[in-house]
Formats: structure tokens, C-alpha cells, sequence
């Protein structure tokens, strides 16, 4: 009975269901004079701001603007110490222009990464909230030299640094300000069909990172292994052309000998749900078979190991699903996309870590469904105790290439630091493709050895390996346990994002890996 009021009491909080606005984007060829709104956003390198010997602006843009304004442009520009660094960012309300504000963003010495583009997006929402602005247009200061296909990255990565500087979370909130922002219209990238393909592109990924940050931001007494399966069959609904949904209860995932992941739902009230998506083309031969696995710990206490003292970090452990947010919004992108040639399964074993009497004890010898016995030493490691049935799962869909992305060690924090991913991978190819991926995308990611003299540390007396080595080298360690639940035949990666699902500062979630997924997806399809 008591537990029935706690549970019921908890659910009393549930996210309001707000709408995002949709933010239209045009990309446009009209002197910049000419457009009439709230803000023109100028993003300007360090060069740009170079003068002449009479004090004038080279750069051409920067000088018709300057020339309208009677200088005053140069002049306020010098006053507020602006010289175009990267992160600087001023908005002037000056007269004389058919837009009522014009807003310098710094780029830096140069310009040239989807980062550095992005971050003018980003720049160009935050000035816009402040202004309350409607519509807004952003201009490169120097864009000549561009080639075409430059020229579309660069408008795509200002349309998604906008779309995401613009959102935010307020669905648990009871009072916030309604972003005004309704137009971009992107000056001086060029126009046209593959420019607006580019740009639907962006808005697809740009959403599915919402929906993919929504997802981590949900505490785990809203988001529990039922709601998350419940997120990826309305996903697989929404979709139902390309994408189909296979949800296993505890029950049906004894039948498949699970024991690994059944023994870390042990303990939870909340029964755990094994989600199974797949992703097949409208049309046409499938060239490759892909398998994205996400760990997806809805809550991680620790369980008897339970995480304790200052830097634990316990209270943040509802995103310990953030692997499979990743997973789950490259499926609700690529189901938006719908790519040709590729055959795609979303795999997330979800459950809770938390203490009961039924609950795994540290010591307990738990079996894998590939037949593997694990000591479990530390019940706070259970996030690979989850991925290994998950990755034998996978290897089971006969796929060729398998990526899992887990908030799997506080090592790899340590290691690589809040916003770059570890990666690990036997497979210098598979590492090339997603390293080429993330080029396009903007993440950052670090390749990591896979050092197998390490497993050492991982031999138990009694059973075929435990589940945690030292303190040293604790992501590879993670890293070669998950190895040992892989077929050899199949190309396999491991990515640690326990660092960049989260910021820190901002304590939101960032929606980390979704683009990189979607891209590499892409790659291994026809288009
Ligand atoms: N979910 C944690 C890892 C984590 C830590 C994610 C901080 C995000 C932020 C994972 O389950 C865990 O507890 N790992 C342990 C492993 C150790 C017991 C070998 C860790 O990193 O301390
Ligand atoms: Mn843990
Ligand atoms: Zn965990």
C-alpha cells in the first residue's frame, strides 16, 4: 500500500506538452540593404575587421553598412572593443538600415569548421531572445571565396545552431518566456533545390536532437524503462513506413538467457523494457546492415555499490540514458530522412539500477546470453552488464557494423573531459567513417586504445571475468569487457559520452552523438 501512494505521488509530475515553434528558413540572394526585419546578423573573422590607411573598413560588406550609417558603424564597433574574436558578439540599434538592429558575431582568426558555423547559429539565437527579434538574417562578412558544396554546410550548420540555441527545456516549468523567433532568412550562400534540401536536412537532425535532449532532461521518475519504450514505439508509429518496433518484456528477455541485463533491472519497482527498432528502406537492395545499441539506465544509484560522496554525481543519474537518447533520435531522424540501401536496428536494453532485497548483490555471478559468467565485483558497473546481452542481441540481427554509445565511466571524464566522446574500436575503418562523420557533424570525439593487456585486471577466480578492473584505465577496461560480447566477424565501435551528453554549466542536456549518427548512417547508404 505505501509503495503504491509513493509511486502515484511521483507521477503527479508529468511535462507539459508544449509545441516548438517552427522556425522557417530561406535562403536568399538579396543585397543586404535591402532586407527589412528585426536583426541582420553579420558574422565577422578578426581579418574582416582589418582597415585601410584612411581608417575605413576593407572588407565590403562591413564598408556598405559603415557607408549608410556614416561611420558610426566603425566607430561604435571600436568603442565596444569589438575586433571580431570568437565568442564576442554585439547587437547595435543604430539608425538608417531597413533592419532595426544590427549584430556583430565574432568568428575568429577564421572560419571554416560546421562548429565555428554552428556557434554563429547559436550566437545569432541568443541575440534574437534577447531582442524578443521576429525575423532575423545572417550574412558572412567574407563569403566569396566559398565553393558550392561549402557553401551548403555552412547555411546547414547555421540553421541547426540556431534551431538549437533557440530551444529550450520548459516542459517541467510553470512559467517562461515563448521564443519570438518565427524567420531566418540565410543572405549571400546561394538558393536553390540542394540548398533547400540541405537545409530540411538540418531542420530533421536539429528536431531529433530536441527530441533526443527532451529524452535526457526527463527525470527517472517520469522517464522509466516503460515510458522510454513507450518514446520509441510512438517514434516507430510515427514512421511506420520505414520503421518498425519490437518491445520484450523481463519475461520474454529470460526466455533469450539474459541474465546480465536481468540482474541490474533486479532491484527496480519500474520492470525493465529491451527495445528493438528497425529501420528498412521504402524501396530497393539493402547494401549494409547497421546496429546502433544504446545503454539506457533510466536512473543509475549504484545500486549496492551505491554512488556516494562529493562528485558522485548520483543526483544527475537520469542521464545515464543518454546513449540511448542518442540511438533513439537517429532513428526518429533517419525515419524523417528515409535513406536508401541501409538496414538499420536501434537496440536499448533499459532499466534501472537501484537497491532492493531482490536486488544483485556485489559478489553475485550473474550469465550472460552468450553463455559468458560475469563476477559482478561492483554493482556500479552495470552499465556494460546491460550492453552485453544487448550487443549479443545485435550480433544476432546479423549485422555488419555495430556502434554502442554508453555514459559508461566517470574515467573517460577524467580522461577526455566534459565535451569530447571516447572512442574504441579494433576497426581502423569503422573508425575512419565515423571520424569523417564527425568532420561533417562538428562532435568531438578522441579514438582511445583497447589495450588488451589490461584485461588482467578483469580475471576472476570463480567465473569467466568480473565486471570492473582498477581505478586505472577504467574506460578501456569498460571498453574490453564490452569486447568480450562481440562477434569477431562483426565491425564494432564503442563510444564513452559520459562527458558530452550533459552540460555542466547550463545543467541540460546537449543532445550529444545524434548528428554523427545520422551522418555516418547516411554514409553507408545510397542517399
Ligand atoms: N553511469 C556511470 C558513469 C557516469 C559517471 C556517467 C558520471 C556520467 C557521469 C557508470 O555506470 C558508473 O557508475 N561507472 C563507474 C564504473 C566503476 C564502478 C568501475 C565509474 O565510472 O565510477
Ligand atoms: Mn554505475
Ligand atoms: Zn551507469
Amino acid at each position: 500500500m505505501a509503495r503504491t501512494v509513493a509511486r502515484a505521488t511521483l507521477v503527479l509530475t508529468q511535462p507539459a506538452n508544449i509545441e516548438h515553434p517552427k522556425i522557417s528558413f530561406s535562403a536568399k540572394e538579396i543585397d543586404l540593404v535591402e532586407w527589412k526585419g528585426d536583426i541582420l546578423a553579420v558574422g565577422v573573422t578578426e581579418k574582416d575587421m582589418t582597415k585601410d590607411e584612411n581608417s575605413k573598413f576593407q572588407n565590403s560588406v562591413l564598408k556598405k553598412i559603415d557607408g549608410l550609417l556614416g561611420g558610426l558603424l566603425a566607430e561604435v564597433l571600436s568603442e565596444e572593443n569589438f575586433t571580431g574574436k570568437a565568442g564576442q558578439s554585439t547587437v547595435l540599434r543604430l539608425p538608417g538600415l531597413g533592419s532595426k538592429r544590427v549584430g556583430l558575431i565574432g568568428l575568429g582568426k577564421s572560419a571554416s569548421t560546421p562548429a565555428a558555423f554552428s556557434g554563429l547559429g547559436e550566437a545569432v539565437a541568443a541575440a534574437a531572445k534577447t531582442a524578443q527579434a521576429n525575423s532575423v538574417a545572417v550574412v558572412l562578412a567574407s563569403s566569396e571565396g566559398l565553393s558550392n558544396e561549402s557553401k551548403l554546410r555552412t547555411a546547414s550548420s547555421i540553421a541547426s545552431g540556431t534551431v538549437l540555441g533557440i530551444h529550450e527545456d520548459n516542459r517541467y516549468k510553470s512559467e517562461w518566456k515563448k521564443p519570438q523567433l518565427k524567420s531566418v532568412d540565410i543572405l549571400g550562400l546561394g538558393t536553390g533545390p540542394q540548398l533547400e534540401k540541405k537545409l530540411k536536412y538540418a531542420e530533421d537532425v536539429s528536431s531529433a536532437i530536441i527530441f533526443g535532449r527532451e529524452l535526457v532532461n526527463s527525470p527517472a521518475n517520469v522517464l522509466t524503462p516503460a515510458a522510454l519504450a513507450a518514446e520509441a514505439s510512438k517514434i516507430a508509429s510515427l514512421y511506420s513506413d520505414v520503421l518498425s518496433a519490437n518491445i520484450l518484456t523481463a519475461e520474454q528477455c529470460k526466455e533469450l538467457k539474459m541474465g546480465s541485463y536481468l540482474g541490474v533491472a533486479a532491484a527496480s519497482a519500474n520492470p525493465p523494457y529491451f527495445i528493438h527498432l528497425c529501420y528498412k528502406p521504402p524501396s530497393g537492395p539493402i547494401k549494409a546492415k547497421l546496429a546502433l545499441v544504446g545503454k539506457g539506465l533510466t536512473f543509475d544509484s549504484g545500486g549496492y555499490n551505491i554512488k556516494t560522496g562529493p562528485g558522485c554525481s548520483i543526483e544527475i543519474m537520469k542521464i545515464d540514458m543518454g546513449g540511448s537518447a542518442a540511438v533513439l533520435g537517429a532513428a526518429k531522424a533517419l525515419g524523417q530522412i528515409k535513406p536508401s540501401g541501409v538496414e538499420v536496428h536501434f537496440i536499448v536494453a533499459s532499466c534501472e539500477n537501484m537497491i532492493s532485497g531482490t536486488g544483485m548483490r556485489p559478489g553475485d555471478i550473474i550469465t550472460a546470453s552468450n553463455g559468458k559468467t560475469i563476477e559482478v565485483n561492483n554493482t556500479d558497473a552495470e552499465g556494460r552488464l546491460t550492453l552485453a546481452d544487448a550487443l549479443v542481441y545485435a550480433c544476432n540481427q546479423g549485422v555488419d557494423k555495430i556502434i554502442d554509445l554508453a555514459t559508461l565511466t566517470g574515467a573517460c571524464i577524467v580522461a577526455l573531459g566534459p565535451s569530447i566522446a571516447g572512442v574504441f574500436t579494433p576497426s581502423d575503418d569503422l573508425a575512419k567513417e565515423v571520424f569523417e562523420a564527425s568532420d561533417v557533424s562538428g562532435e568531438k570525439f578522441w579514438r582511445m586504445p583497447l589495450e588488451e593487456s589490461y584485461w588482467e585486471s578483469m580475471k576472476s577466480g570463480v567465473a569467466d571475468m568480473v565486471n570492473t578492473g582498477g581505478r586505472q584505465g577504467g574506460a578501456i577496461t569498460a571498453a574490453l569487457f564490452l569486447k568480450q560480447f562481440v562477434d569477431e566477424k562483426v565491425q564494432w565501435m564503442h563510444i564513452d559520452l559520459a562527458g558530452p551528453v550533459w552540460n555542466d554549466k547550463k545543467h541540460v542536456a546537449t543532445g550529444f552523438g545524434i548528428s554523427t549518427l545520422v551522418e555516418w548512417v547516411l554514409q553507408n547508404s545510397s542517399k
